[in-house]
Order: C-alpha cells, then structure tokens, then sequence
C-alpha cells in the first residue's frame, strides 16, 4: 500500500469537459474503466493512475452497471414503477436503464440526464430507441431547473411515483454544494411512493488498509485530471436518502446502504472481494408519507 496523503482540496464547479480531449472527463474515464472505446490517453491515464492503486478498479464499474441491473428490474417488476430518471447517465454502454425497464415493461418511461455535451450526442443518437426513451441536457445541481426542464416534464409525471437513479454521480458533487441538500429538494419534489437508488464511492473511516486505499484513490481522481472523486462514510452517503425508508438489501439484512454485491446478489461469489470493490455502496430509498409533493424553498444557487 502506498504512502496515505492528503488529497490537495480543488474544488469547484468543473465545466463539463464535452469534446475537449486535453482534459480527462468524468463520463469517458468511467467508459475507458468500463472497457469502452469512447476515450482518449488523458482519460485512460487517470484509469491507469487509479488502477495503480486499485488493479480491480474495472470489476468496480461492471459491479456497479450489475447493481443498476438488478435495482432497474426489481423497480420496474415487482415495485411496478414505470418511470426513470436517470441523472448522470453516462455515456450509452452495455444494458442501459431504459433497456432492463423495457423488458419488465415496454412502456416504461426513461429520461437520462448529463451535464456533458459528449454524452448527451451519443445517448441521443444510441439511447433515445424509441419514443419512450430520451436524453437531456441538464445539471444535476440545478434540480428546479432540471425538473422544469421541457423534456423532462414531456416524458415523465412528476405527479405519479417514479424512480431517480443516481449512480456514481454524487461523489462528484463537492461539499460546499451541498449533495444533502441537493437531494432533500428533489427528495421533497418527487411523488410518495417513488424511489431513490444511489452508488457513491465509499471511505469506512476505519484506520484499516481499506481507508487508507480510500484516500489514496481520492487523491488520484481528485489530482490526476477530474477534480472529484470523493470517497464519503456511510453516515455521509445516508444522509443523501433524507427521510426515506431504505429498503432492506438482502433477506437477512435491515435497511441499510451495502456493498454492491451484498445488495440482493445474483447468487454466491465464487471469489474473495477485493478492497476496492467495498469501497461503493450503494442504497435504494422509498418516499413514504404524504402523498402531495412539498417542494422546499431552494437556497445558494440561482435556482435554489
Ligand atoms: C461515473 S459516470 C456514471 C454513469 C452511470 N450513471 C453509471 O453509473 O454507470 C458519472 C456521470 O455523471 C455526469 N455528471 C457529473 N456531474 C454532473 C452534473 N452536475 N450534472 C449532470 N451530470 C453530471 C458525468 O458527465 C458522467 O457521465
């Protein structure tokens, strides 16, 4: 393991990187993590400076793509939800949201969201497969314009229960921009019986090798090219679901956020887990309660 360093606070609002190839972007070094053929050396160089530290880091994005997999059918089967929300959707890969929901249920609606204009090119031409499908440009820090977006209230009914997945996303939102408080005013907005699944980069916080592999990998995103990258605690990463009733992520489990492969598995792992693949966790929320939206008063950035 090497050195513990503290990672050098840039922090800020970083301007979508879209078709500059001399800066890494976030959605194409998470492609080149994936395997993907949508990235340039500036964006494989921060996958290599990671996987220096963490040689499994790729099992990490496959987990987290299986993750959605599993959460995408469950909500959209047995939990009946026939609308998404994909905000940081990515660039298009393999078994995208609006394909796993169209298979439980043809007319399920699926908006993915990017701040990257790169993204928002491919996912247009290669997502929007049908009139139920469709991209849009938006920000997830602005969420009452990404709500009013036309788009958005097109294709979804923010009146009836839908799902808002948030994968890998929020740990690119710093501190001082208030992720909390980001998902308290689309928390208050979206519907009651609607869900919130989240996977965000993971620091126990423990003093173990674990947290030390944690810092490490900050740094190197935060340093290497993104920006951001940051590894919460648990507690951190629960506070995101606000007053929802987290479901429970196995059947001898309590509600809880967990390790992505402990959040109801495929079937029994064949291999010991490595490190970095406990450094994600992830959770899904369900709103309970009223069943009238309150949309809260929006502080510190011009639509909040
Ligand atoms: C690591 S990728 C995750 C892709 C996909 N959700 C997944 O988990 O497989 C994160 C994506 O979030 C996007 N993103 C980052 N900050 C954003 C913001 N403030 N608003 C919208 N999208 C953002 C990036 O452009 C990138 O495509």
């Amino acid at each position: 393991m090497p050195e513990v360093s503290e990672p050098t606070l840039v922090t800020g609002v970083r301007i979508p990187v879209g078709v500059d190839t001399s800066r890494a972007s976030i959605a194409r070094v998470y492609d080149a993590t994936l395997g993907g053929k949508d990235n340039y050396d500036v964006d494989r160089n921060v996958r290599d400076k990671v996987a220096e530290i963490a040689p499994q880091q790729s099992d990490v994005a496959r987990m987290n793509r299986q993750w959605l997999h599993r959460v995408v059918r469950y909500l959209s089967g047995p939990a009946g939800i026939d609308q998404f929300l994909d905000i940081g959707a990515g660039l298009p890969t393999v078994g995208n949201t609006h394909e796993i929901a169209q298979q439980q249920n043809p007319a399920a609606a699926v908006v993915y969201v990017d701040n990257d204009p790169v993204c928002n090119i491919h996912g247009r031409v290669l997502l929007e497969s049908n009139d139920y499908t469709h991209f849009v440009p938006a920000d997830l820090t602005e969420p009452n314009t990404l709500l009013a977006h036309p788009e958005v209230v097109a294709h979804l009914d923010l009146t009836r229960p839908l799902a808002l997945i948030l994968c890998g996303i929020l740990h690119h939102v710093d501190d001082h921009l208030d992720p909390a408080g980001i998902m308290r005013h689309y928390i208050d907005a979206i519907p009651t019986g609607s869900y919130v699944a989240i996977t965000h980069f993971a620091d126990p916080d423990d003093g173990t090798e674990a947290h030390e592999m944690a810092i490490e990998l900050q740094n190197r995103f935060i340093n290497a090219g993104l920006g951001s990258g940051w590894y919460r605690t648990h507690d951190q990463i629960a506070s995101y679901f606000g007053d929802l009733e987290l479901l429970p992520p196995g059947p001898h489990l309590g509600p809880d956020l967990a390790e992505l492969d402990d959040w109801w598995p495929m079937g029994p792992e064949l291999e010991p887990r490595c490190t970095e693949k406990r450094l994600l966790l992830g959770g899904v929320g369900r709103k309970t309660g009223p069943s009238n939206p309150v949309v809260t008063p929006l502080r510190r950035r011009t639509d909040r």
